[in-house]
């Protein structure tokens, strides 16, 4: 190749790179293979860290017991991992009380993937996405908004808290950790650019959202209607078949006439262990 004719590809991929900078960058993917059998199986829990109490060791004896009778792969969490406050930081004593000391049974040693719940960002919200928490104790992983792909099934792993305004507007008397977040406007338009752009890649058979706040929900904080306005339509276009969530401590299968989506709520073990 001439030496002008190079120059000039050099100055086009220049271009071209410069015109990809404000855009989002990728979204970490995880690769969770399923079992041999090409099946995998799954607990999902969320808002449940409180040092053993409200039933969560409980709740934690008998998800070892599916877990086992399952043969699970990983364990999601939706979201409010530390009550009140999450972290205060990475050395905060709450990430053994209400973790690792209480899930251990041998079937629930997996991987956890987990997202952040607005009881997570009233702490330092840094501390559970900080690396370090995996030598602590291997099983957690926790990032913002991800990917797992599990061949069968691709998760899509959100980040909701952001999305209520008034965690913004009015946060009452708790403090919200934004950091890495604000501003609102552009961290979600590049949220839902990096989301569409991996659910359009996606070839799984089944593909699922993960997040912490409701979409449609008949409970205590009902629908959200930032997640309504902007998340569902991205969920849509894209073909997604489940969002799965937490927030609302109860049990509901939403779904919905126009083919997309299924609203599960996890059963979060207040109410599930008063049930039984
Ligand atoms: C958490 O539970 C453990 C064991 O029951 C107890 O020793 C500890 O004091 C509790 N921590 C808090 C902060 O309540
Ligand atoms: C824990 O479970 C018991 C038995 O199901 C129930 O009576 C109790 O109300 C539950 N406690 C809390 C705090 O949810």
């Amino acid at each position: 190749m001439a030496r002008g004719s190079m120059a000039a590809v050099l100055a086009v991929l220049a271009v071209a790179a410069l015109r990809c900078a404000p855009a989002a960058a990728e979204l970490p993917l995880v690769e969770h293979p399923a079992k041999n059998d090409g099946s995998l199986s799954l607990l999902v829990v969320g808002d449940w860290g409180r040092n053993g109490t409200y039933n969560q060791s409980r709740v934690a004896e008998q998800m070892g017991k599916v877990g086992e009778r399952l043969d699970i792969d990983f364990v999601v969490s939706t979201g409010d991992n530390f009550y009140e406050n999450g972290l205060t930081g990475v050395h905060d004593q709450q990430f053994e009380e209400s973790f690792t000391n209480i899930y251990t049974a041998q079937s629930l040693q997996k991987p956890w993937y987990l997202v952040l719940g607005n009881h997570d960002y009233r702490g330092d919200a840094l501390a559970q996405l900080d690396p370090v928490m995996r030598k602590l104790d291997e099983r957690f992983v926790c990032m913002r908004s991800f990917l797992v792909n599990a061949e069968i099934v691709e998760f899509f792993f959100i980040d909701t808290t952001p999305f209520q305004l008034k965690y913004w507007t009015h946060p009452k008397d708790s403090h919200y950790d934004w950091r890495g977040v604000a501003p609102r406007k552009d961290y979600i338009a590049n949220l839902l650019k990096d989301l569409d752009e991996a659910m359009k890649k996606s070839t799984a058979k089944w593909k699922i959202a993960i997040g912490h706040h409701t979409m449609r929900s008949v409970s205590d904080h009902g629908d959200t209607e930032e997640l309504l306005q902007l998340l569902l339509p991205v969920l849509k276009v894209n073909g997604i078949d489940f969002y799965i969530n937490g927030h609302d401590h109860c049990l509901e299968h939403i779904s919905s006439r126009d083919r997309l989506t299924a609203f599960d709520k996890h059963c979060s073990f207040q109410n599930r262990a008063v049930r039984r």
